[in-house]
């Protein structure tokens, strides 16, 4: 079993998009019992919440449901609870460390950094843009996949 944490800032915009995705990806691959998904935001700006409207909407597009979900913030136990904190921007990463006090701790990294992207994930709620945010989660969610499937490996 491996458990993976996606952090933003508001957990509901990115981080939700990235678990719902990576949830559906997991589902569609049969593999829910082997991987667990969660999202986090770093701030205690919108605890309780459901997802954006705009999050909401994207993934339905997709045939993707946002449930149930509802944004909490990120807890010192999210540390030994979870084997990957994937975070969507390098601000995310430096306050996630900080308040987990994770320094050096290789599970937190940044998201598109397992892409040939390499960047933040763009927040949505300065852009607007949420298929942007849905199409860099996609790939992300893939290629954390893999890395996962890689890991059961070992
Ligand atoms: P998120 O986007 O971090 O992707 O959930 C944001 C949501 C809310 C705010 C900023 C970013 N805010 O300032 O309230």
């Amino acid at each position: 079993m491996k458990q993976v944490l996606f952090v933003c800032l508001g957990n509901i915009c990115r981080s939700p998009m990235a678990e719902a995705v990576m949830r559906d990806l997991i589902e569609k691959r049969g593999l829910s019992d082997q991987i667990k998904v969660d999202s986090a935001g770093t701030s205690n700006y919108h605890i309780g919440e459901p997802p954006h409207k705009g999050t909401k909407a994207k993934l339905q597009e997709f045939g993707i449901t946002t449930s149930g979900m509802q944004a909490r913030q990120l807890r010192s136990s999210d540390l030994h609870n979870f084997d990957y904190i994937v975070c969507m921007d390098e601000s995310n990463v430096a306050n996630t460390i900080e308040m987990l006090r994770a320094e050096g701790d290789v599970k937190i990294f940044r998201f598109l950094d397992l892409t040939t992207h390499k960047k933040d994930v763009p927040d949505p709620w300065y852009t607007g843009d949420f298929q942007e945010t849905y199409e860099l989660c996609l790939e992300g969610c893939e290629a954390l996949l893999n890395r996962i499937l890689d890991d059961f490996k070992k």
